[in-house]
């Protein structure tokens, strides 16, 4: 590896556990009590607008109630003191990274605090609990017509672009806190790889891409990240 390695860092609900947020693949196969595909697909929308509406209002309310760990303010650190290429992609549609002051962050699966018109297609920053209640675009005027700024199944991530080319340039690429179930992100550790990256996973067990990993370290994130931020920065 060069001394001043390009890192990419892809984070998943892992790294949010400890902050109080629910992991979407926990022991049960539920996410708060339902099913993702009935409330994270462009069909359940149409389906039953009022439910997928109630549900990212109410994960919008509780994200208001939690904080940042030790694990994203760790990464922030990295991010603010990190003097060569990185960038850290989330899957994750909190804004924790954000809070704890992630600035090279990508939300590649969308954000909660944010919605998508579908009449104009304008994202506008959204951080109240009501969206069901059909308020006005704020870009286009219309009403009812905003939906929630996640990416669903079947849609196409964010920052793919931006993402692709950090992978193709990355020296080092670490995933933390994801069960690698979900693609594209589960491939970016091939992508990576395949391009010439050391690859290091951190996970509360081994994600179904482990055999990808150069490198794992079991246990949680919170404990793990801030040790492997400090070996960074030495
Ligand atoms: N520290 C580290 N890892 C943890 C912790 C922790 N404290 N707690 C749980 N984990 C691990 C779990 O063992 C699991 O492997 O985090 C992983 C979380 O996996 P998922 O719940 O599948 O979440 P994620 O991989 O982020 O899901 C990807 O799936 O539904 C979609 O769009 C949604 O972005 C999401 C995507």
């Amino acid at each position: 590896m060069p001394e001043l390695p390009n890192i990419v860092i892809l984070t998943g609900a892992g790294v949010s556990a400890e902050s109080g947020l629910a992991t979407f693949r926990g022991p049960d196969g539920l996410w708060e009590g339902h099913r993702v595909a009935d409330v994270c697909t462009p069909e359940a929308l149409a389906r039953d607008e009022a439910l997928v509406q109630r549900f990212y209002d109410e994960r919008r309310v509780k994200l208001a109630t939690v904080e940042p760990n030790a694990a994203h303010r760790a990464l922030a650190r990295l991010d603010a003191e990190w003097p060569g290429g990185l960038l850290l992609v989330t899957q994750n549609v909190d804004d924790l990274h954000q809070r704890a002051g992630a600035k090279r962050l990508v939300h590649m699966h969308g954000e909660l605090r944010s919605a998508l018109c579908r009449a104009c297609g304008g994202r506008s920053p959204f951080a109240g609990a009501d969206m069901g209640a059909g308020p006005a675009c704020p870009e286009c005027g219309e009403a009812g017509v905003l939906r929630p700024d996640i990416v669903f199944f079947g849609e196409m991530p964010y920052a793919m672009a931006v993402i692709d080319r950090a992978l193709m340039e990355a020296d080092l690429f670490v995933s933390i806190g994801t069960s690698g179930n979900v693609y594209p992100a589960a491939g970016f550790v091939q992508t990576a790889r395949y391009c010439g990256a050391r690859t290091l996973e951190m996970n509360l067990e081994p994600s179904l891409g482990a055999t990808y990993f150069h490198e794992s370290r079991i246990g949680a994130a919170g404990d793990l990240v801030p040790g492997w931020v400090e070996e960074m920065l030495k």
